[in-house]
């Protein structure tokens, strides 16, 4: 901070915070114990295999010196495990939430908040389908067979912002297992795709055209990687909260931050998939799914993506 003579100054309380930097002491705070880098971590599905039902936050707030619970700095992820026959309350502040039933059936009721309808939105889930809910009432999911959920939520943007939301942008959306996977099986048979190494669905909704995205905040992909596939890498500015589906042994995600002259990843770290687990790939680096398995994996990344598509700064990069 320059050492600007206190006379100078205005002498009123507006003035009290103010601060001045030098502009090289001040450029990129990213730096540790000031605005800290989004670590590498991954979550194993051992966390929601059994227990009470609940909802448990995969919470890097502390590390991250946001307001939580937080994975990123503008979303938190969660798994939900409810026994049959109960319910929990998925409570936040949130402009999009996105729920994914990793097992079990069930169903969700939401009131709007607004009192435009007297009666509850209901989405009655099965195994592998997804549905996402505006701003507005506190969803409360009922299982009838004892259920796993992934809830992918931008509470944390909202914290930081310090604020609520006032509108719902889009309305409740069901995405049924059923039809993403004969969707998806589609898109594997076309000719073009054999020889994809990348086989995957974006969801989307009507009510928001320009985004191409799940919500005007989250994103979120359905997809195969093949096995015997070896992605090239690529790269974007949104954060991914990636949940394994499903996958057999040998299934494993390389990231860093800089390529080598062919293209691959130098001193990649890498992540090994395990079906029901999360794992976190932090903004700008470069990653590649690799299928050593021997059999199809499917993953469901989900992402800030719909925010950064709107400013234009989501950057993505293929090698
Ligand atoms: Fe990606």
């Amino acid at each position: 901070m320059t050492q600007a003579p206190e006379r100078k100054r205005h002498n009123e309380p507006a003035a009290s915070k103010a601060q001045l930097f030098d502009y090289r002491q001040a450029a990129n705070p990213v730096r540790p114990g000031l605005t800290d880098p989004i670590p590498y971590r991954s979550w194993g599905p051992e966390l929601h295999e059994q227990g009470p039902t609940g909802v448990l936050p995969l919470d890097l707030s502390a590390e991250l010196g946001v307001a939580g619970p937080a994975t990123s700095p503008a979303l938190a992820a969660h798994f939900i495990r409810i026994e049959a026959g109960e319910g929990v309350r998925a409570a936040a502040e949130v402009t999009s939430s996105l729920f994914f039933v990793l097992s079990g059936s069930g169903v969700c009721r939401v009131r709007p908040a607004d009192g435009s309808s007297p009666r509850d939105a209901e989405i009655h889930w099965q195994q592998g389908d997804l549905f996402v809910l505006p701003a507005g009432g506190t969803p409360l999911l009922e299982a009838s067979s004892t259920s796993v959920l992934y809830w992918v939520h931008d509470g944390p943007l909202l914290s930081y912002l310090g604020v609520s939301p006032s509108a719902a942008r889009f309305e409740p959306t069901h995405y049924s297992a059923a039809w993403m996977q004969a969707e998806l099986e589609e898109l594997a048979r076309q000719p073009g795709s054999v020889s994809s190494n990348r086989v995957s669905l974006l969801l989307a909704n009507r009510d928001l055209p320009s985004t191409r995205t799940v919500t005007h905040v989250l994103w979120a992909m359905f997809g195969i990687v093949p096995a015997g596939a070896t992605q090239a890498p690529h790269r974007h500015q949104s954060v991914a909260l990636d949940l394994i589906i499903n996958c057999h042994p040998g299934v494993y995600t390389l990231v860093g931050t800089e390529l080598n002259s062919d293209g691959s990843i130098r001193n990649p770290r890498r992540i090994d998939w395990q079906s029901g687990g999360a794992f976190i790939t932090p903004p700008g680096h470069w990653h590649s799914h690799v299928n050593e398995s021997g059999e199809p994996a499917w993953l469901l990344p989900i992402q800030d993506a719909g925010l950064h598509t709107y400013l234009r700064s989501l950057d993505i990069r293929f090698a």
